[in-house]
């Protein structure tokens, strides 16, 4: 059996760091001591010296659209490239979503993604099930779901004129059906009479600089208000992914102080992007919806990160080539979404630890343990424990570098964060007991990654 022993590196785990040494058998964590001797380790162990770097439990974004076909066309990182991209960003788990064939039951197609997941991906991925309508027999399809290891599923809040929208009373059905089943509601918030009445009003241009005024933030907190009264109706929890703005925000607040459980994710697009970018003459590269807000919002979600409002940062990774974002600067016609699983680590890491707002654990906490618990992986995943797959990144809090297209490897050929001077770096990835990364080398392996079976998400039993 293949054995590791990672020697005198910080371990960092959602609570406490400590130095240790940890070791490694086959794909699982089997010891951590605080010395382990190399005559207590099979002869042919492999030794990884981690003197002044952190060991922290492999990454998990939980929110990544590889391989989305949309609008007639299909984005610029597969399941091989985004496995990639995830393993020089320090991240062995990804959550991907599964569109909504409304002619078949759900769990095909949840099988269908999970097929073509199992074959490209080189780490472990699970499933977010977007539910677009309502079947018939919604109960026993959302129970296959969770007996299949699906226990998220994915609304959205607009998008009517493409099918993606569930009316009122189908909303009060599905909340119904998901409580009784335990499964976690996760919703895109946008009020969509609110952006269709904007629309109708707007007389200006549709530049990229528009689009912010085209999908207001007013329109993100009566959404997030909406799906909150539904949630306080059924007593159940929800997920709000990519929270945008300052007035989303208050909606937060609001519903939380009426005892109402949510977890709260977001982008580090919103934490460290504005709506200046949009006025650039490559404004097309950073349209994505919920569109990118003013200074003052990105300065509130920091805050609220910090202050443990938010819960959960993962990036919404949906890239497009440059070619294929400036083919219109037409907003509305612009493909939305942008690359971000390669940037999360090292973005968050300076912006947040490396300028002290912020502990090292609080940052595993954010990228791995919570998103963990939030969606039935934990301990398997988001873990240093003894037991838990050796999902591992080793990462080097001092390097210096420069986010930049020549530096990363999104198939997009661009990174909304050009430019961008950042501190750390993933220097090693392990996915289960694998080297996937080491020293800028990709060593993964399409078909190596396995679908997870997702458990109850942990918010129904207390989330901490
Ligand atoms: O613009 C974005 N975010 N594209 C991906 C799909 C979504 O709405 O999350
Ligand atoms: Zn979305
Ligand atoms: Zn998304």
């Amino acid at each position: 059996m293949n054995t590791i022993l990672i020697k005198d590196g910080l371990l960092v785990e959602s609570d406490r760091s400590w130095r240790a040494d940890l070791l490694i058998e086959g794909e699982k964590i089997a010891r951590i001591a605080s010395h382990i001797k190399l005559d207590e380790v099979p002869p042919d162990t492999t030794v990884v010296p981690a003197d002044g770097l952190c060991v922290m439990p492999g990454l998990i974004d939980a929110h990544t659209h590889y391989h989305l076909i949309s609008r007639g066309t299909v984005t610029a990182d597969s399941f091989a490239e985004g496995s990639k991209l995830a393993a020089f960003g320090g991240i062995t788990t990804v959550i991907d979503f599964a569109d909504h064939d409304k002619t078949r039951p759900l769990v095909q197609s949840a099988q269908d993604r999970i097929a073509a997941m199992s074959a490209g991906m080189a780490i472990d991925f699970a499933l977010h099930q977007g539910v677009y309508g309502i079947p018939k027999a919604l109960v026993s399809e959302l129970k296959e779901l969770k007996e299949h290891g699906v226990t998220t599923i994915k609304i959205f809040t607009t998008y009517k004129n493409v099918g993606y929208l569930i009316e009122k009373e189908g909303l009060r059905e599905l909340f119904s059906a998901c409580k009784k089943l335990s499964l976690m509601v996760s919703v895109h918030c946008e009020d969509d009479e609110l952006i269709e009445q904007t629309n109708q009003q707007h007389t200006g241009t549709y530049t990229p600089a528009d689009h912010p005024l085209l999908r207001p933030s007013e329109a993100e907190y009566r959404a997030i208000m909406d799906i909150g009264k539904l949630a306080k109706e059924f007593d159940m929890p929800f997920y709000i992914v990519h929270l945008s703005s300052a007035r989303g925000l208050d909606a937060v607040r609001e519903l939380r102080s009426q005892g109402v459980s949510l977890i709260v994710e977001t982008t580090p697009h919103y934490l460290l992007l504005d709506s200046s970018f949009l006025e650039r003459d490559d404004g097309p590269l950073y349209i994505m919806t919920p569109p990118l807000r003013s200074v003052e919002d990105k300065l509130t979600l920091q805050d609220a990160l910090v202050a443990k409002e938010i819960q959960v940062v993962a990036t919404d990774h949906c890239s497009f080539t440059k070619a294929q974002k400036l083919a219109s600067d037409d907003c509305r016609l612009t493909f939305p979404g942008i690359p971000g699983t390669e940037e999360l680590l090292p973005l968050i890491h300076t912006f947040a630890v490396a300028s002290s707002r912020m502990s090292l654990s609080h940052m595993v906490r954010l990228l791995s343990t919570a998103p963990a618990k939030a969606f039935g992986l934990y301990p398997q995943k988001g873990s240093l424990r003894v037991g838990s797959d050796a999902d591992i990144v080793i990462f080097d809090p001092e390097h210096l570098w420069t986010l930049s297209a020549e530096t990363l490897h999104s198939e997009a050929g661009y990174t909304p964060y050009e430019g961008f001077g950042v501190a750390g770096k993933a220097i090693m990835t392990y996915a289960r007991g694998r080297l996937i990364m080491g020293d800028d080398v990709y060593l993964g392996t399409p078909g190596e990654g396995q679908f997870l079976r997702a458990g109850v998400p942990q918010v129904y039993r207390g989330f901490r």
